[in-house]
C-alpha cells in the first residue's frame, strides 16, 4: 500500500497549491486550488506590492497571524487596516504599551469597580460577569462576525508577552476563571502583529506566524503612494521632492532617515506654501518635517557646505 500525504504550497501567482509529493513514475498533479487565495490585493488608499500580497495572502490561507517588521511609517499599521477594508470585516486595534500583559488582552476583572458598586449599592454585585471587561483579544474570539485583530508594535512589551499569548493564539480560546465561562472564537481573527524590531521575539512565537519584512518603497512605488494622498499634485513637484527625499535618505550616517509619512507630510506643506522646484533645487524648504535630530540637521549643512550635495 502507498501512503501518500498531501504537500501545501504557497505559491504568489497561483495560490493555495495542495500536491501529491513527486516519485519516481508518478506525474506530479495538483490536487486542488479550490481556495480563493489571491484575497488580498490592497485597496485604493493602501497600496501594496507582490511580495506584501503574498504574505497575507499565506496567511490568510493558513490561519495563522501575519508578523509584519519594517521601519517607522513603512505602513504596517495601515496594512491591517486595508485588510480589515478589503475584507469587509471589523478591525479590533490592540496598541501594545511597555506595561501592557498578555492577561490584558483576554479579559480584566474590574475588582474596583464591584468594590465601588458594594459601598454605594448600586446594581447586582454578586454577578460577576457584570466585572469582566473582555480585552482586543477577547472582543476579537467573542465577536459573532469574523475580525482583523491588529497587535500592534508587539516588541514594546516585556519578552514573555508573545509567550503568554502562544497558546491562546493557538486554540483561538480561553477560560474565564471568575466566571466558570470558557470563550472560544466562533471563527479565527485575521491576527496581524506588527513589531518594529525592539527587541527579538522568541522562536516558539515566530513558528506560529508567517513573516514579512516591509522594504522601503522604490521610487515608483512612492510616488503612487504620495499620489494616493495628493491626487492633485503636479508632475514636477512630484518628481523633484522623490528625488531630493531619497538624496537625503542616503547622505552617510545620517541618524533617523525620513519615512513615507514624513514625506507625504512635507510635500503637503511643499502644496500648502506654494514653493516652486525651482527653491527645492536650490535648498529643502521646511526641513524640520524631514529629520527630527539635530546632529542631521548639522550633519546635512556639513553635507551641503562641502558641496557633495549639489
Ligand atoms: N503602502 C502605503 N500606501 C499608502 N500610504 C502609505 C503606505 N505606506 C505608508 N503610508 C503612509 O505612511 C503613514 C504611516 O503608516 P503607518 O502608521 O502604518 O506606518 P507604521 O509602519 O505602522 O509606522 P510605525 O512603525 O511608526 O508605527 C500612513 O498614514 C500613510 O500616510
Ligand atoms: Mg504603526
Amino acid at each position: 500500500m502507498i501512503v501518500r500525504t498531501l504537500q501545501e504550497t504557497c505559491e504568489p501567482s497561483r495560490g493555495l497549491i495542495l500536491r501529491w509529493p513527486h516519485s519516481p513514475g508518478m506525474k506530479e498533479e495538483v490536487i486542488s486550488t479550490t481556495l480563493p487565495f489571491r484575497k488580498f490585493t490592497g485597496t485604493t488608499g493602501y497600496l501594496t506590492n507582490d511580495s506584501l500580497e503574498a504574505a497575507v495572502n499565506c496567511a490568510l490561507a493558513l490561519e495563522k497571524p501575519l508578523l509584519v517588521k519594517g521601519e517607522p511609517g513603512t505602513g504596517k499599521t495601515l496594512l491591517a487596516q486595508a485588510v480589515a477594508e478589503s475584507l469587509e470585516l471589523p478591525l479590533i486595534h490592540w496598541p501594545v504599551k511597555s506595561t501592557t500583559r498578555a492577561q490584558d488582552g483576554l479579559y480584566v476583572y474590574d475588582t474596583v469597580q464591584r468594590l465601588y458598586d458594594a459601598r454605594f449599592g448600586d446594581g447586582d454585585v454578586k454577578d460577576i460577569k457584570r466585572y469582566i471587561k473582555l480585552g482586543p483579544l477577547g472582543r476579537s474570539f467573542s465577536s459573532p462576525t469574523r475580525v482583523v485583530l491588529l497587535i500592534d508594535e508587539v516588541d514594546k512589551a516585556d519578552l514573555e508577552f508573545p509567550n503568554d499569548l502562544l497558546h491562546e493564539l493557538d486554540k483561538m480560546r480561553f477560560f474565564i476563571n471568575e466566571t466558570n465561562e470558557e470563550i472560544v472564537a466562533a471563527q479565527r481573527p485575521v491576527v496581524i502583529i506588527t513589531s518594529n524590531n525592539e527587541k527579538e521575539l522568541p522562536d516558539a512565537f515566530l513558528r506560529r506566524c508567517v513573516f514579512h519584512f516591509i522594504d522601503f518603497p522604490d521610487q515608483e512605488l512612492m510616488k503612487r503612494i504620495v499620489r494616493v494622498h495628493h491626487p492633485r499634485i503636479d508632475d514636477a513637484l512630484i518628481d523633484q521632492a522623490v528625488v531630493a527625499f531619497y538624496e537625503l535618505r542616503t547622505v552617510p550616517r545620517i541618524r533617523k532617515r525620513p519615512s513615507t509619512s514624513e514625506l507625504v507630510d512635507w510635500i503637503s506643506v511643499l502644496m500648502q506654501s506654494g514653493v516652486g522646484t525651482d527653491r527645492l533645487i536650490r535648498e529643502l524648504p521646511f526641513l524640520g518635517v524631514l529629520l527630527k535630530k539635530e546632529q542631521d540637521v548639522e550633519l546635512l549643512a556639513a553635507v551641503k557646505k562641502s558641496g557633495i550635495r549639489r
